[in-house]
């Protein structure tokens, strides 16, 4: 397919994205790999992946879960020719290289939370849509509404870095497939997202405007809201676009 934002189609090769949907979820605190735990009736893995594919910019989608759901797990995704479920790994960035193994033809990556279940296809079409312009990372990004601080060991605080020159950042996060390759060829790499490992590359990573609906479900709170959000209770000005 290979097609980009209004129809513009790929010149470079297969757009594949990859889920990392092999965590514990243990902040969640449900009895399921997080990945699987059901939103508004729906695991969250299956609704990441089916924003995938309404996007319609993503050829294939390689889902990243424990061992011992690769079975099921085709069970609970969309059915599709462009699905298809791998074992992930220990840390995320295990779950992520055993994606990056599995699609050696891919020109682009979209490195994609199962857990952000609710990220709208939109976000995804111009995250892509960037990469097609010639960006080598692109990471969607919002601003910071609580004034972050660092601290030591102790808890005491440290620093306090200017709030307006911060971001949260999201996902999809997208990356020619020669960069992320690059990012990863380091052993023993660790990193909260694949950008931080771009970054040590020297590449820049730009940003692009985030969606507050790209949140990711991490707390039972989150849980509540992402359930909110799906029965469509009226969230004026909690979840504003
Ligand atoms: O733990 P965290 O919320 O940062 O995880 C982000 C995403 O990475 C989740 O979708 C989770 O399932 C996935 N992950 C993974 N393999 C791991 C740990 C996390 O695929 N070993």
């Amino acid at each position: 397919m290979n097609t980009f934002d209004n129809g513009v189609r790929s010149t470079r090769g297969p757009v594949v994205a990859l889920v990392p949907a092999a965590g514990r979820g243990v902040r969640l605190g449900a009895n399921m790999p997080k990945a699987f735990v059901p939103v508004g009736g729906s695991p969250m893995v299956r609704l990441a992946v089916e924003g995938l594919l309404a996007s319609g910019v993503v050829d294939r989608i390689l889902v990243m879960v424990p061992a011992e759901l690769v079975e099921g797990a085709g069970s609970v995704l969309p059915r599709s020719d462009a699905v298809r479920v791998i074992v992930g790994g220990i840390e995320r960035t295990d779950s992520v290289r055993a994606g990056l193994v599995a699609a050696p033809d891919a020109a682009y990556f979209l490195v994609h939370d199962a857990a952000r279940a609710l990220t709208p296809p939109e976000l995804i079409v111009r995250v892509a849509a960037e990469l097609e312009a010639g960006h080598s990372a692109v990471v969607p990004a919002v601003a910071v509404a609580d004034t972050i601080k660092s601290v030591d060991a102790a808890g005491v605080v440290t620093g306090t870095p200017d709030r307006s020159g911060l971001r949260a950042i999201q996902t999809p996060q997208g990356f020619t497939a020669d960069v992320l390759r690059a990012a990863y060829a380091s052993a023993g790499v660790a990193a909260t997202d694949d950008a931080g490992l771009v970054e040590r590359l020297g590449v820049a990573v730009r940003t692009i405007a985030g969606d507050p609906l790209a949140f990711k479900i991490t707390t039972p709170l989150d849980l509540r809201l992402a359930e909110a959000v799906l029965a469509g209770s009226d969230l004026t000005g909690t979840v504003a676009r």
